[in-house]
């Protein structure tokens, strides 16, 4: 069969299931599977189990449910002949919290269709984007056009660290063995112009607790002469940043790399809108550290953002309170080379010297990882590019995301293997937040990429 009749049938296909493999995602899509809320681990079990069911009704051989001390890990694969490359296809089952509940147009759970999108937590992050992998899988194995072998490692961890797939990879290295690893899990810079994720950013997340007296107090018998460690805190976390817009903590840039005049040049060549990106998010400034971008800022620049501060009273009405503790969430996302337990390190001992000794620090780091950057001069990052080209007419920009797959690092590191990012989502999908949402144009163009990538991928 010739490559552009494979390519017309497949679109064949594709077109003639669609209603189909719509439902069945959104029959994912209604599964709470929250890894985050404890609540919820029945449900996260479930999502596990549908797909493993669907993976062995797409003709996956090898199902099976990998029990950790954790989320159970999805795993499958299909060996149609020792000979060909073997992809290894990674992806998360497991969503974010869906709150604020109340700024969601429609139930988050409940999945629903306007103007051609897909709203449900985890329409795009990253069960939508799991679910293309599996249907591209059953279409090449209907049509008899697998070209590579497939093993799908799907877990339910990723919005919470990844603890126990790190476990997994380390503990199973043999019946991970791989050529290369793709990944939907990120985003194109918009549908007129594809793009494929060549580097990510680390992390580091921390939680500070800063406690001043034993217990809460009458905040006018004694306000004033106590520290107040919700006053302390904003003041310890407003100096993490200098005026430049630059992290304070010492030793922080000591390890980042510095890009050469040229890569810089290429990553702002990429198309992107100061004023659509304003606009979008109904901001009259960006703002960010001096001397860099907006897409150098998310790109290639280490940040440190402050994701939940709590403390005191927050119910209805007013109650006159000097609280005994103060609490945030802070995260730092790192870029290559910058080791992030290192990173966590240098956070904790420079927020303890800030603290006046009117209070108490307790500084905890949640989990983190290592930024990557995934090589251009690959097969499969050829094929990749070649797949984009194929569908989407357009040769895909390689772009620099600011979001974080620690994993990715590990994969290299622990498997020596490189990762293709092919994803499709957009930043506009809203993926965390309210109103999370997915192009059904993303998803079914995705699906017929993915197939499109196994073919360039064998011929390479
Ligand atoms: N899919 C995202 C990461 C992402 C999103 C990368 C968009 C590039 C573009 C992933 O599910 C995610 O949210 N990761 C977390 C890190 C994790 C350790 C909680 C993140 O980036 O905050
Ligand atoms: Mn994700
Ligand atoms: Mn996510």
């Amino acid at each position: 069969m010739g490559s552009f009749e494979l390519l017309i049938m497949i679109k064949e296909y594709l077109t003639q299931n669609k209603d189909r493999f719509l439902s069945e995602l959104f029959e994912l899509l209604r599964i709470p599977s929250v890894s985050a809320d404890s609540k919820h681990s029945g449900d996260v079990r479930k999502a596990a189990e549908y797909l493993l069911e669907k993976l062995k009704a797409a003709g996956v051989d090898k199902v099976e449910l990998c029990e950790t001390a954790g989320h159970p890990i999805v795993f499958g694969e299909k060996i149609i002949n020792p000979s060909l490359p073997t992809v290894l296809v990674y992806g998360h089952y497991d969503v974010q919290p869906p709150d604020p509940l109340d700024l969601w147009t429609s139930p988050p759970f409940e999945p629903v269709i306007k103007d051609d999108k897909i709203y449900a937590r985890g329409s795009c992050d990253d069960k939508g984007q799991v679910y293309m992998h599996v249907k591209a899988f059953e279409a090449m194995t209907k049509l008899n056009a697998l070209s590579c072998n497939i093993k799908f490692m799907i877990e339910g961890e990723e919005e919470v660290g990844s603890e126990h797939l790190a476990t997994f990879v380390k503990e199973n290295k043999a019946k991970l063995k791989a050529d290369v690893i793709l990944i939907s899990d990120t985003a194109i810079i918009s549908l007129d112009h594809p793009s494929i994720t060549v580097g990510l950013r680390g992390l580091s997340y921390m939680e500070v607790e800063v406690t001043g007296p034993n217990r809460d107090l009458h905040s006018g018998v004694y306000g004033g002469a106590v520290a107040n460690p919700i006053n302390i805190l904003s003041k310890m976390i407003a100096s993490l940043h200098d005026e430049q817009g630059r992290v304070t903590i010492p030793g922080f840039y000591d390890k980042v790399v510095q890009l050469s005049a040229s890569d810089r040049e290429a990553i702002n060549k990429a198309p992107f809108s100061l004023e659509n990106y304003k606009k979008d998010l109904n901001i009259d400034d960006v703002k960010g550290e001096d001397g860099y971008t907006t897409v150098e800022r998310t790109g290639i620049r280490p940040t440190l953002d402050v994701n939940g501060i709590w403390g005191g009273y927050t119910g209805e009405g007013a109650k006159t309170v000097l609280p005994s503790k103060a609490y945030a969430k802070i995260s730092m996302r790192l870029v290559p080379n910058q080791e992030n337990n290192e990173i966590s390190e240098l956070f904790a001992k420079h927020f303890k010297s800030i603290a006046p000794k009117s209070v108490k620090v307790k500084v905890t780091a949640l989990h983190g990882g290592q930024a990557a950057v995934t090589p251009t001069d690959s097969k499969a990052f050829k094929a990749a590019s070649a797949a984009f080209e194929e569908v989407w007419g357009k040769r895909p920009i390689p772009t620099r995301d600011g979001g974080s797959i620690p994993i990715v690092a590990l994969f290299k590191k622990e498997l020596g293997l490189d990762t293709v990012l092919m994803g499709f989502g957009l930043d506009s999908d809203a993926i965390h937040s309210p109103n999370e949402h997915y192009g059904i144009k993303n998803f079914m163009l995705g699906i017929e990429t993915i197939t499109a990538f196994y073919k360039h991928f064998s011929k390479s």
